[in-house]
C-alpha cells in the first residue's frame, strides 16, 4: 500500500461522519468558487449523506454543481430505485444545490464534455463492487473509457437485484456510467468501503499498489492517481496486509 493514501475508521458510523465533514468542506469552499462534485449512490454513501444533510442543510450551495456516477436506464427519476430518485431523497431534498446545477448522465449526453466545460471535478465519491467495478465500469471496462451506455454484469444485477423485490432479471440489464478516465479525471477521488463483504475486493485492490491499470478490477485506475484517497472501516480492511 506504498505511497496510498489509506484511511481506516473503527466503523461506518465513523468513516460517515469523517467523510462527510470533508465533502462538506469542500462543498461550501471559499462560498464563491464554483465546485463540482461527483456524487455515488449505492448503500455505502448513505450514511454519508445524512451526515452531509446535517452540515449542508440551510446553507449557500448556488457555487455548487453536481455530477452522478451513474444511472440505470430505462427507470423514471420517480421510479424509486432510480439514482435520481435516490439522491432526491437521500441529499438534494434537504440542501440547496440549485437544482439546474444537479446532473445525471443520460444516453446522448456528452457528460465528459458537460463536465470539462464546468471546469472538471473537484472531487468524486465513488462506492466499490465486489467485483471490482467503480461506477458501473464492470471488468473489462478500458482505461481510456468515456460516459457511456454499458450492459451490467450478472454478478452486479444479482448484487443489487435486493433493490428491485429480490430479482436479477426484474434489475436493469443497462446503465449509463461515467468512464474510467471520465472518474480519473476528478482531480479527487474518495472510495468508501464498508463492511466485511467488501474486504476481499480491497485487499486485492490495494494488494496492487504499484502496479499499472488491470482492466479485470477497473479501480485499479485509482492506484496511479495522485488524489486518490481510500476510506474503509475495519471491517472492510480485515483483510489488508499490515
Ligand atoms: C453507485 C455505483 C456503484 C456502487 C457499488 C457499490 O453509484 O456506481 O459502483 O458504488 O456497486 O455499491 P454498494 O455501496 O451498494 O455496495
Amino acid at each position: 500500500m506504498k505511497g496510498l493514501s489509506v484511511h481506516v475508521y473503527e466503523d461506518s458510523e465513523a468513516l460517515a461522519a469523517a467523510v462527510a465533514a470533508e465533502v462538506a468542506r469542500v462543498m461550501l469552499g471559499d462560498g464563491k468558487t464554483r465546485v463540482n462534485v461527483g456524487l455515488a449512490t449505492g448503500s455505502t454513501p448513505i450514511p454519508v449523506y445524512r451526515h452531509l444533510v446535517q452540515l449542508l442543510r440551510g446553507k449557500d450551495l448556488s457555487h455548487v454543481s453536481s455530477f452522478n456516477l451513474d444511472e440505470y436506464e430505462g427507470l423514471e427519476a420517480s421510479h424509486p430505485e432510480s439514482y435520481r430518485h435516490y439522491m432526491q431523497e437521500h441529499l438534494f431534498a434537504h440542501v440547496a444545490v440549485p437544482p439546474g446545477n444537479i446532473f445525471f448522465p443520460e444516453a446522448g449526453r456528452d457528460y465528459d464534455a458537460l463536465i470539462a466545460e464546468r471546469g472538471g471535478l473537484d472531487l468524486q465519491l465513488l462506492g466499490i463492487g465486489t467485483n471490482g467495478h467503480i461506477g458501473f465500469n464492470e471488468p473489462g471496462s478500458a482505461r481510456d473509457s468515456r460516459t457511456r451506455r454499458v450492459e451490467l454484469s450478472a454478478a452486479t444485477r444479482a448484487a443489487n437485484a435486493r433493490f428491485f423485490g429480490g430479482s436479477a432479471e426484474a434489475t436493469p440489464s443497462h446503465a449509463v456510467t461515467m468512464g474510467v478516465a471520465t472518474i480519473a479525471g476528478a482531480r479527487r477521488t474518495l472510495l468508501l468501503a464498508t463492511g466485511a463483504g467488501k474486504a476481499e475486493i480491497m485487499a486485492a485492490l490495494l494488494q496492487r499498489a504499484g502496479r499499472e491499470y488491470d482492466p479485470a478490477l477497473p479501480a485499479t485506475a485509482l492506484l496511479q492517481h495522485a488524489g486518490a484517497e481510500f476510506h474503509l472501516d475495519r471491517a472492510a480492511a480485515a483483510r489488508l496486509d499490515k
